[in-house]
């Protein structure tokens, strides 16, 4: 059980607003349809933005939250499906552009919507093995450019930001881990050839509504905690339906389950510290706020964590 908290949290986003009306301009949707099937009612585009901007904004404001000194930084992780470039990592350039020490492992991984659950692990494993205290998790995507403008089933779910976490290494700190992958390429995907998202919405749909409650009850299990005891369930923001479905499966208490959604679409990687980021200036989390954060998504993959809030605490120990 024992591994990281997070002590800093930070986000950015696309620099243009998409609303649902937009993109009825575009392709036949409404913005009744999208609001109904999903909730979003915009999401942001990057048009002058790139992954790397937007993943150091939310970094810098991570780190500035934590109150750390970033010199005692020992990991520098982006995941991501979007990178900029195929090399360098958008991690190495954010860490160049932070002033991050030269001497740590900077790298994006791969884990698509479940991303940033699987940073974190990493994290977490890395920092115990390493005997150091500080990581920084980014979860950054620029999707935009992926993005089929004529597939009215896609089109209307996704968008660009970052959000990104410093997490510290503390033995006595809960932290509960579990994943799997139903590996599937069929059902969503998006290949260099076509470089456009392509997804059998009903089927996902279906994963996500069998693995999302799944998750939750296995770490719950592990961790020895009912629900009731859990102050806050951070799931991948990509649907209202499925938020809501897991949610009437685990607790009496639906409003534990945060959602913004509405105001971002599924931003992928993202999503979970973007939401978590606005918690926090929502005032909704406090010292010691037990979280549980699940992902899912392309691969299939999927992922679950606790963890627990403990913002600012770098310099107290
Ligand atoms: O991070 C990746 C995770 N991805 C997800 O979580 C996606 C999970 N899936 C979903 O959220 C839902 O499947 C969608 C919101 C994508 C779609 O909802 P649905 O209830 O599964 O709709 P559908 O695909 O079965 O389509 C129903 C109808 C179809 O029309 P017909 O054949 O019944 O005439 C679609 O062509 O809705 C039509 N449709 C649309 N209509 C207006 C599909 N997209 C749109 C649209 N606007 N944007």
């Amino acid at each position: 059980m024992a591994g990281i908290k997070i002590i800093g949290l930070g986000k950015s986003q696309g620099d243009k607003v998409v609303t649902n009306d937009d993109l009825a301009q575009i392709v036949d949707t409404s913005d009744q349809w999208v609001r109904a099937k999903t909730g979003i009612k915009s999401r942001y585009f990057a048009e002058n933005k790139t992954n790397e901007d937007m993943a150091f904004e939310a970094a810098s404001q991570a780190i500035e939250n934590a109150g750390i000194d970033r010199k005692e930084i020992a990991m520098c992780i982006v995941c991501t499906f979007t990178p900029d470039d195929y090399t360098p990592a958008v991690a190495c350039n954010v860490a160049g552009r932070l002033g991050l020490l030269e001497q740590i492992q900077a790298y994006d991984i791969n884990g698509a919507c479940s991303g940033f659950i699987y940073g974190c692990n990493l994290a977490n494993g890395l920092l115990a093995c390493q005997q150091e205290k500080y990581a920084l998790v980014i979860g950054s995507e620029k999707i935009s450019p992926l993005m089929d403008m004529t597939d009215r089933g896609t089109c209307v779910l996704f968008g660009d930001g970052a959000g990104a976490a410093v997490l510290k290494y503390d033995p006595a700190a809960d932290f509960v881990f579990y994943a799997g992958c139903a590996a599937n390429k069929e059902i969503l995907y998006c290949s260099r050839q076509d470089k456009a998202i392509k997804m059998a919405g009903q089927e996902v749909y279906r994963f996500a509504v069998s693995k999302v409650p799944e998750c939750i009850k296995a770490v719950l299990d592990e961790a020895g905690y009912t629900d009731k005891e859990i102050d806050h369930f951070v799931c991948h923001q990509a649907n209202e339906r499925i938020i809501d479905n897991a949610a009437r499966r685990i607790s009496k208490d639906t409003d534990k389950f945060f959602k913004n959604l509405y105001d971002y679409g599924n931003t992928s990687a993202a999503s979970i510290p973007i939401a978590l980021c606005e918690m926090e200036e929502q005032g909704l989390l406090h010292a010691g706020s037990k979280l549980v954060c699940t992902g899912f998504g392309a691969g299939l993959t999927y992922g679950c964590m606790l963890v627990t809030f403990c913002p600012g605490s770098g310099a107290s120990g």
